[in-house]
């Protein structure tokens, strides 16, 4: 029970990621505020850990829209009158386009999606973790590292949030404030697994053997790292950018086919997780021809 007592908002935490996290951080005794677009299945996330005993409150809005970040974080705070925590995991990756094809409509919507959202987010919260002495937690991506081929503008709104969780970091420390982000490699969500996603299938089959490791990771062993960070275990570690992508960053070459089957097994799911692949229901992807 590392959270135990303690509010956190997840942001995105209908599906894939999120919904790993929300289970986790209840598992680990949080209060939860559990955030997504009206479209996500974020009340079912909610209702599942309320069956299990936990305390979780579904929020249905666009977070990149200013009055409805600033409600969510109000919710919170009407619901269980403080926040300890602040996930801002929400985003999406809906084009697979090289620069000059990416439409300029979908570099807006990846913007306001993974970088306003956090940005308002993390504005409005700020206050109230100043009363708890709490933290912010991003996600990231290895792609705002490295880079991403076909999906330039994804990359970069992920190194806009690393950068931002530092200056978050150095900024809030006097306040008792730590902000810190993970940065997860392919994980096995609607993103990079399923039809209609954004990777085509010839893509999609080459992934793991791109990992050292030899396959994607879950959303359950993001989900863990999210909850040591969160909790006061991490009271030394603020700024710190976590990669978490199975060995891609230093890699060179596809090494994951090196690795034997009996090696490629992801660690058995203990969470009861039932949206991990559909993050992507609703929405427009764009493939250029
Ligand atoms: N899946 C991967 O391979 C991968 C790799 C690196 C980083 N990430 C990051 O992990 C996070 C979660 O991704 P996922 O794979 O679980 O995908 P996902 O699509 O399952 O989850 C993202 C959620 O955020 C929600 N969301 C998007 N815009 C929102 C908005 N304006 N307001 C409220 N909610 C909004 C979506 O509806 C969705 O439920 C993202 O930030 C993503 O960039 C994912």
């Amino acid at each position: 029970m590392r959270l135990k007592g303690k509010v956190a908002i997840v942001t995105g935490a209908g599906t894939g990621i999120g919904e790993a996290i929300a289970h986790k951080f209840s598992r680990e005794g949080a209060l939860l505020l559990l955030a997504g677009l009206p479209g996500d299945p974020v009340q079912d996330v909610a209702a599942a850990i309320v069956a299990a005993g936990g305390k979780a409150e579904a929020f249905l809005g666009d977070l990149s829209e200013e009055d409805q970040a600033r409600e969510c974080v109000e919710a919170a705070i009407r619901r269980y009158g403080r926040i300890e925590v602040l996930v801002n995991n929400a985003g999406i990756f809906i084009a697979n386009a090289e620069t000059d094809e990416y439409r300029i409509e979908d570099f807006d919507r990846t913007i306001r999606a993974n970088n306003r959202t956090a940005f308002l987010m993390t504005k409005f919260a700020i206050p109230h973790l100043h009363k708890t002495r709490g933290n912010i937690l991003f996600t990231g991506s290895e792609a705002g590292i490295n880079g991403s081929a076909n999906f330039t503008p994804y990359g970069a709104s992920k190194a806009f949030l690393h950068a931002f969780a530092k200056g978050v970091a150095l900024e809030q420390a006097k306040y008792g404030v730590r902000a810190n982000c993970v940065c997860p490699g392919a994980i096995d969500t609607a993103w990079t697994r399923g039809p209609g996603g954004p990777l085509s299938s010839e893509i999609q089959q080459t992934i793991d053997g791109m990992v050292p490791l030899g396959r994607r990771g879950t959303p359950e062993e993001m989900a863990n790292i999210f909850a040591f960070l969160a909790s006061d275990e991490a009271s030394y570690i603020t700024g710190a950018l976590l990669l978490a992508d199975g060995g891609v960053t230093p890699a060179k070459g596809p090494m994951g086919q090196f690795v034997p089957d009996e090696l490629r097994r992801a660690p058995a799911a203990t969470l009861p997780l039932r949206h991990s692949h559909d993050g992507l229901r609703g929405k427009q992807v764009f493939h250029a021809k």
